[in-house]
């Protein structure tokens, strides 16, 4: 798929790294933990489906541009305690690591890029990413080669070719997503999702689907 999504300040670090700020300071003076993006529906869906696959609660499992981190203690909330996540937004990170430090959960959060390669950070058994690709994919810069590199870094960051990666996103379809992952991942399943109708067509307000590596 050539086409690309028009570029956005949501596509840009800077963004990021604002509005994190002006979440450390709401977390600090009133403890709201800020944007869960898409709901906390969403988010509970992929839990759901995990805790339903029976994926072991000893998997070593990335959160990929995790913001504030609240997938990551829900899954800590459910026994998973191999967890990481990473964001390029430190202060995302710091964020993250406030809010768990504060629950007492052992979460690892480190600042990466993912568009650049990540060899360091290891591999893991589940990578998520629910609403990063689309950041990625509203880069004002060359959104095209941006969303080629960050697939190739999660591509590395899948431990096994049984490895699963979920993501959600608002931005693309299902059909989109199988057609740009299609040369370094194939479908293994589709989470449902809420749908809506519109002019006789039905469609889906956000995506999930779990892929595997090729
Ligand atoms: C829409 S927010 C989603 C945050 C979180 N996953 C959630 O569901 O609440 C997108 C996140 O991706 C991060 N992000 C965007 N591009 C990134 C990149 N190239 N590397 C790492 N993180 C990135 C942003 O800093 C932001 O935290």
């Amino acid at each position: 798929m050539d086409s690309e999504l028009s570029g956005s300040e949501l596509g840009t670090q800077e963004y990021w790294e604002s509005s994190y700020n002006r979440e450390i300071r709401n977390y600090k003076s009133h403890g709201d933990v800020g944007e869960i993006w898409f709901d906390e529906d969403s988010q509970q869906r992929v839990i759901d489906w995990l805790l339903k696959q029976k994926v072991d609660k000893k998997s070593n499992v990335l959160d990929l541009g995790c913001g504030n981190g609240m997938f990551l203690v829900g899954l800590a909330n459910e026994g998973y305690d191999h967890l990481t996540g990473v964001d390029y937004s430190p202060k995302a990170v710091e964020l993250a690591q406030n809010i768990a430090g504060d629950n007492k959960l052992n979460i690892t959060y480190k600042v990466a890029d993912l568009t650049q390669p990540q060899d360091e950070l290891g591999t893991f058994d589940v990578v998520h990413d629910k609403g990063t690709y689309d950041a990625v994919s509203l880069c004002p810069d060359n959104p095209k080669e941006k969303r080629a590199l960050y697939l190739k870094t999660v591509h590395k960051l899948l431990r096994t070719a049984d490895s699963l990666f979920v993501i959600t996103s608002c931005n693309w379809t299902e059909e989109e997503l199988e057609k740009s992952f299609a040369e370094k991942f194939v479908k293994h399943h589709t989470i449902p999702t809420p749908t809506f109708k519109f002019g006789g067509k039905v469609g889906n307000v956000v995506t999930s689907v779990v892929f595997r590596k090729l």
